[in-house]
């Protein structure tokens, strides 16, 4: 059987390296694993005092969550840290309170820049709410994807040894799951 993966883009810029290197992993999924981009730029801010009365994208967005059986997440850095959309998706996701659409779905996290550092810190401080929101995160392999600028023609990936690693992500992640969902 075939686990649903919701793959979860950091990043709502239309050429973004996040989201290439989120389409070369589900290229590279091996078939056990259905993936699907669950898009999070149409989620307003999130407001506690809407809980009662959602709007209608915030329901349509959790009701979509709960039907995957794991999360992928691939995340750019801003500051530092975890881009705000993202955020907001997750905090919108998590509520309301004791409904949380995440489920305790295991999960990875890849983070990217065309900087040299990785995104490190926008990778770890997504891992701080994952621990928060119960969900198992795989720690190995990490994936922080440093200098993607120069690695990409169009949509292609033609760094073969970050390919080479991507599969053995995701590969990886495939037996993440199948160990950890119900
Ligand atoms: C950035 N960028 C960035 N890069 C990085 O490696 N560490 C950082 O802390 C930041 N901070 C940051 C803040 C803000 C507000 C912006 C807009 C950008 C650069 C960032 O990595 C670059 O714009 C990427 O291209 C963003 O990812 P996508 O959109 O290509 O997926």
């Amino acid at each position: 059987a075939s686990r649903k993966i919701a793959v979860i883009i950091g990043s709502l810029r239309k050429e973004s390296f996040t989201r290439k290197v989120a389409r070369s992993l589900m290229l590279l999924a091996p078939p056990t694993l259905d993936m699907e981009i669950v898009e999070i730029g149409q989620l307003p801010l999130y407001n506690q005092d809407d809980d009662a009365a959602p709007p209608p994208v915030y329901t349509e967005f959790r009701d979509k969550l709960k039907e995957f059986d794991g999360v992928l997440f691939c995340t750019p850095e801003y500051n530092r840290s975890v881009p705000a959309a993202l955020k907001n998706a997750i905090d919108v996701g998590s509520r309301p309170y004791g409904q949380s659409a995440w489920g305790s779905k295991p999960c990875a996290v890849v983070s990217v820049t065309p900087g040299a550092l990785g995104a490190f810190g926008a990778n770890h401080h997504l891992r701080q709410s994952l621990v928060f929101l119960n969900m198992p995160a795989m720690q190995q392999p990490e994936a922080y994807l440093a200098n993607i600028g120069s690695q990409y023609e169009g949509d292609k990936l033609t760094n073969d040894s970050t390919k080479a690693f991507l599969q053995k992500f995701i590969d990886s992640f495939a037996v993440w799951v199948e160990r950890h969902a119900d």
